[in-house]
This record gives structure tokens, sequence and C-alpha cells, in this order.
């Protein structure tokens, strides 16, 4: 039953696919072509957190592949508010559409969404567990950033930094980067948002060299990718904030001192843009090492391979193309 639950059921071999999928869907995704290879297929967009480009990439990647997109957003609009099992939930609507994109608070609920119905189930970000379409997305712009430079993942340095404990990208990304050789991962935040020890361990299973540390300056020295991540404050139940002050901001003045001139600067979204936030800064924005906007737009193209590749059109979808006329 195709479904997009966790990289895990990633081989590169599978990854690489996917990213041929994606590099044909560009000029879809860029407006340049028109694919209507979904026409007739109806996509439920079930959101039970907050969600801005998860939730209107994948309706915007099934509707210009010719689908059409119905949206539900909070339990309040559901009736889980009156109770409703995952269960009923997921088997009522497996009736009413073609594929189900589901977030969640519940780590594990969208794989209960998935045992319930047979239509394919992916994976929106489920709780502090994975969030698979976005891992995807952001190694798909890894390695196109990368091609333009001249290098490959294989061998890179990978710093990631801040709440590593409850960011969900930052789970996917590493056990996907996992599958590649030699990396260097340099795990940066105070020991209260460490990555879990499940993850670290599977990294050291592959040869990987891992160092954690609390020294963010020290931390990003020679990394090709600097992969930051918002605190997920939403998730925190007895945690405090100690430990985790403003100099941890990854800003110009961080970068211009500790990066070097290729060095990649990530963040899946959303940041804390407030002034002394301790997030990725805005006054990076005019920074060519920034490649947070070339993530969202991947998202696109990615999420139309995963629709394309999960429904079986993926082999239709480059005779299906025509021009745009607008
Ligand atoms: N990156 C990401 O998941 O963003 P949203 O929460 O806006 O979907």
């Amino acid at each position: 039953r195709p479904q997009l639950l966790s990289v895990d059921q990633f081989s590169r071999e599978a990854v690489e696919d996917l990213f041929r999928v994606a590099d044909m869907m560009q000029p879809i995704a860029r407006r340049q072509k028109i694919s209507r290879v979904l026409e007739g297929a109806v996509l439920g967009n079930l959101f039970f957190e907050a969600s801005t480009r998860t939730r209107v990439s994948f309706g915007a990647a099934f509707c210009r592949l010719g689908g059409s997109v119905c949206d539900t957003t909070g339990f309040t609009f559901s009736s889980m508010a009156k109770g409703e099992s995952i269960y009923d939930t997921s088997r009522v609507l497996s009736g009413y559409v073609d594929a189900l994109v589901v977030r969640h608070p519940e780590q594990g609920s969208v794989a209960e969404f998935a045992r319930a119905t047979n239509i394919p189930v992916i994976n929106g970000g489920d709780g502090p567990g994975e969030h698979p379409s976005q891992a995807l997305l952001d190694l798909y712009t890894i390695q196109r950033e990368f091609s333009r430079l001249g290098k490959i993942v294989d061998g890179a340095h990978i710093a990631l930094v801040g709440d590593l404990k409850y960011g969900r990208t930052v789970h996917s990304l590493s056990k996907l980067l996992a599958l590649y050789r030699n990396l260097r991962f340099t795990l940066i935040s105070p020991p209260s948002l460490e990555m879990p020890t499940y993850i670290v361990e599977q990294l050291g299973r592959h040869n990987h060299v891992v160092v954690q540390t609390e020294n963010l300056r020290a931390g990003l020295q020679g990394a090709d990718v600097v992969y930051a991540t918002r605190i997920q404050k939403e998730r925190f139940a007895d945690e405090s904030f100690e430990g985790y002050t403003p100099e941890f901001q990854i800003n110009q003045a961080l970068v211009d001192a500790v990066c070097g001139p290729e060095t990649l600067i990530m963040h899946p979204l959303p940041r804390d843009g407030r002034p002394g936030a301790n997030d990725l800064s805005t006054d990076l924005n005019h920074d060519s090492r920034l490649a947070i906007f070339r993530q969202t737009d991947n998202g696109i193209p990615v999420r139309m391979a995963i629709f394309a590749t999960l429904m079986g059109v993926e082999h239709q979808v480059r005779h299906s193309m025509r021009d745009a006329s607008w």
C-alpha cells in the first residue's frame, strides 16, 4: 500500500528515483508547463496543527497536477472535536478522497490513519516524530545547491542547530542523510534539547562522525550546511528555556565570522523573526548563502513527485505536459 509515513522506508536509490521525478516536475512547478495527470482525483488535507508551507504546498502540488483539494484545519473543524476516533475519521474519508495528507500533534498518529484506509496517506508531521516530505525537499535542495557548487553529499559536514529533541524535521533529515557516506554531523543544542539517542546511534552505525556540543560558534566551523531549527515551545512539558539564550541566534555577524563563502544556511521555517529571538536572524535575508526560500520553492516539485509516485502516474507526467498559456 503506497504511503509516506517515515523516511525509514527509503533506500538511497529510492530517494534518487524520487528526485529524478522532482526534476521532471520543475517546469510545472515554475508554471512553464501544465500537466493534468491527476485530473478527477481529490486530496484530503487534514491539518490538526498550524501549517503554512506543508498544507499549501501539498495542496498546490496536487492542483497543479490537475487534482482538487478539500482542506480541514484544526480539531474544531473536524468531528474529532466531538470525540470521533482516528480510525473512523480515516475510514470515512477514504470514501470521499483519493489521498490524505495528515498533520497531527501525536507521534505515530498518522500511521494510525494509514492503518485504517487503503488510500495513500502522507505524514505532514506527527508531533515530535517525523516530517518526511520536509526532509526530502531539504535533501533535494542540498543536492541541487551542492551540484551548483561542484560538491557532493558524501563526505559533507552538516551542522544541525537548535531544538534537536522536538524538531521533527531534523529527525527525518538526519535519517535520510545517514544513507550517504562519510558524513560529519555536528549537533549543536543545549543539553535539554539534544537529538534523541536512537538517531545519534543510527548515524554511528552508518559510520558517520557525530559530535554533540553546546558551542554554537565552534560547532559551525567548517560546516558545508548549517541547518537551524525553531525551538518547538508547543511541545515543551517541563523544560525551561534556560541554557538556550539569544547567543544561539544565527545572524550575519556570526555567519561572516565562522562560515565559508559556500556554506548553505538552511531552516525548515517558520522561524522566529523577532529582534533578539534565538533563531535564524532576518539580517541574513540578502545573503546568497541563505537557502530558505530555495527550500520552500523546492517543496512544490518534491511534493508533486511524492503524489505522482504514490499514485502511480510518474511515467505519464512527461507525455502529459503542455505549454502554459499565461
Ligand atoms: N516547514 C513546515 O513544516 O512549515 P509549516 O509548519 O508552515 O507547514
